[in-house]
């Protein structure tokens, strides 16, 4: 076969794969399968640089970096919604709708919390897409939509239209990122929507790549005295084209209506995605030109707005975090209050600037709720209720801890404590050394370091590995057991065999999370290379940039580090990257199940070993799996791999692969 047409049939195939994957949520194709594919056409395409275009699936993998937003003229303009807060607004809705358009029913869907876009396609391509700006203008992101694996890249038709919906982060997604960003000592966002906004907004697309954006279409932009489906057609049609659509339903009244809301809002939190409320609109698009619109939205829907889930306490006190950088966080100690099916007693003040701002003070009731449903933050402070007395806030000016004056920061917003030896920083910073995603050690949790560390035990990361020197000491305190310290002496040891990346990211180095971790260490392979290593060699690695080069850089320059991390190595640490190099692994990609009892070794060791050569484990067998290891008395994940025709391997087998 020819290289074009080729290349022609390996896009659609990995389309079609995307789409079950992303839009429908059924893929019928292995990873190992579907990655083949994909590499036999980036391949190709490097071959042969002109038979790349812009429809590929490879765009997606972002790496178009723009030197500014060009502008986007909306054909028909994007309009925003009016809003109803109560089944009273609905109702007065309905009627003033029903005075024109007697026959009108509605559709009722939830209304994502997002940020609204427009796509077209030229002959079945995405060609341009853009940001609502101000309704009439919008910026063109086609570069990072193109990343959002559930819009299409080709349509099942080679149409020219143009469809809008909302471009979101779920939950899940936005706390693995936030959780990532703060333990590289980079600023959180507050919720969902401003991630989603934030990756949509950049000019680099590998930043949109790596976060996991999905995008919802609820509309085709036509005229209206063009429309000739009703909504719930257009939706239909939309999701034969190939778009992921929002599930609605159909009500004839608007008591059906008000019921459809209520459900919705009931059902808020099972979502995978935060939404802000529901949107009702009429079915019938030929009577939207009869309905018409206000300046800035649609007679013809309506967004139902959730009861904004807040609620009342007092402020009891105003603590200070330290965080591992030194970074002063305020947190407000909350008489404990249920919103949304939790109790919150705690809720984020950010920094004295937030407080002054809202003027609040301890002992004020104040309003609070979950900012974008997951932090708990202070909305406001109910004045009437501040009882005469109450002191205005003052920040503090040194360290809660230590005492050390505070700093603040470029921002000017933080306040830093930057005594390097502050207790608190200490503890935080040996808490991160040993949290599960830096060097994993299994029973020492915040408790046990903080005990250890006022007791005298530990000071610094390297009194972790002398800590055996102290056993007899250790069990002579009540509370530790024999067995307790010998089992955590022992995951303390085994910590030390460690891949380098988890060393790295362990040692707290700023803007170093634990993915740039591990780009360094697979890049460098030891940590003498990479400690030797200027600004200029570190830039050059992709995903490094200016800031994270100069953190390293600086990092190891000061002598203090250099000399703890000579006394890591002695103390027997690897300083050498273990893990699995790409392209190498015997099993890259493939997917394992194991079942069963293995004779020679435990399920962890060989979970480690398939994932050191590139494999996946997984807990249960499907279409995805490629492999079951099955040891003594597998039971019924092996007859189902049988039926599915799935690789079988014995012990034996296994061990032969592994050498
Ligand atoms: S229809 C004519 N449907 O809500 C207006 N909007 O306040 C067309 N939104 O800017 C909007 N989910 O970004 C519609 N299912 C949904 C929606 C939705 C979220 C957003 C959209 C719009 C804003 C209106």
């Amino acid at each position: 076969m020819d290289v074009k047409q080729r290349i022609e049939t390996l896009k659609k195939q990995i389309n079609r794969y995307d789409y079950e994957y992303h839009v429908l949520d059924a893929p019928t194709i292995s990873d190992v399968a579907y990655d083949k594919l994909l590499r036999e056409l980036i391949e190709l395409e490097e071959a042969h640089p002109t038979l790349k275009s812009d429809d590929s699936p490879t765009q997606r993998i972002g790496g178009r970096v723009l030197e500014g937003f060009d502008k986007v003229d909306h054909t028909l303009p994007m309009f925003s919604l009016a809003n109803a807060f109560n089944p009273g607004d609905l109702k007065a809705f309905d009627r003033r709708l029903k005075a024109v358009a007697p026959g009108a029913t509605y559709i009722v869907e939830r209304k994502l919390d997002g940020l609204a876009a427009a796509l077209t396609y030229t002959q079945g391509k995405l060609t341009c897409a853009a940001t609502r700006g101000n309704g009439v203008v919008g910026e063109d992101i086609t570069h990072n939509v193109k990343t959002i694996r559930s819009v299409p890249m080709t349509l099942q038709k080679a149409v020219d239209i143009e469809v809008r919906g909302e471009i979101f982060m779920p939950k899940a997604a936005f706390l693995r990122l936030n959780e990532a960003r703060e333990a590289a000592g980079e600023a959180t966002f507050k919720n969902p929507r401003n991630a989603a906004a934030g990756s949509v907004r950049q000019l680099d697309s590998r930043i949109a790549a790596d976060r996991t954006l999905d995008m919802v279409i609820y509309s085709l932009s036509e005229r209206d005295e063009d429309a000739t489906m009703t909504h719930q057609e257009t939706l239909d049609h939309l999701r034969d084209l190939g778009f992921k659509t929002n599930d609605v339903v159909a009500c004839d009244s608007i008591d059906a209506v008000i019921e459809a809301c209520l459900e919705i809002e009931s059902k808020r939190n099972d979502y995978p995605f935060d939404i802000d409320g529901a949107v009702v609109k009429v079915n019938e698009r030929t009577l939207y030109k009869t309905i018409g619109y206000t300046a800035k939205s649609p007679k013809w829907a309506i967004a139902y707005k959730f009861q904004a889930e807040e609620a009342l306490t007092r402020i009891e006190a105003i603590l200070f975090q330290v965080g591992r950088t030194g970074q002063i966080t305020p947190v407000a100690v909350l008489r404990p209050v249920d919103i949304q099916g939790s109790t919150v007693s705690r809720a984020t003040l950010h920094n004295d600037g937030y407080i002054r701002d809202k003027d609040i003070r301890v002992g004020d009731d104040v309003l609070i709720r979950k900012a974008g449903d997951i932090i708990p933050e202070v909305v406001s402070v109910v004045l009437e209720n501040r009882k005469a007395g109450v002191k205005p806030f003052e920040m503090i000016s040194t360290c809660p801890k230590c005492h050390t004056p505070l700093t603040r920061s470029e921002s000017e917003a933080d306040l830093y404590c930057e005594n390097p030896t502050c207790p608190a920083k200490r503890t935080e910073a040996l808490i991160h050394f040993v949290s599960r995603r830096a060097m994993d050690i299994e029973g020492m949790g915040h408790r046990i370091v903080e005990m250890l560390y006022n007791e005298g035990y530990l000071a610094s990361i390297p009194d972790i590995y002398r800590l055996k020197d102290h056993r007899e000491a250790l069990i002579r305190r009540a509370g530790f057991g024999e067995k307790s310290i010998d089992k955590l002496l022992k995951h303390i040891e085994k910590s030390k065999q460690n891949s380098l990346e988890r060393l790295l990211f362990g040692l707290g180095i700023r803007y170093v999370g634990e993915k740039v971790a591990k780009v360094l260490a697979m890049h460098f392979g030891t940590l003498s290379d990479m400690i030797h290593s200027g600004v200029e060699e570190l830039v050059a690695i992709d995903e490094v940039g200016e800031k994270i080069a100069s953190s390293v850089v600086d990092y190891f320059a000061d002598a203090h580090h250099r000399a703890m991390l000579e006394e890591l190595a002695a103390l027997g640490l690897n300083m050498k990257y273990t893990g699995k190099r790409p392209e190498s692994g015997a099993f890259n990609g493939m997917v394992f199940v194991l079942t069963g009892k293995l004779d020679s070794m435990t399920r962890d060791e060989a979970k480690a070993d398939i994932e050191a050569r590139g494999g996946k484990v997984t807990g249960s067998v499907s279409q995805q799996t490629d492999v079951l290891i099955a040891g003594e008395d597998a039971g019924s994940k092996l007859a189902k791999a049988q039926s599915l025709g799935i690789d079988v391997w014995d012990e034996t087998t296994f061990k032969q692969r592994l050498m």
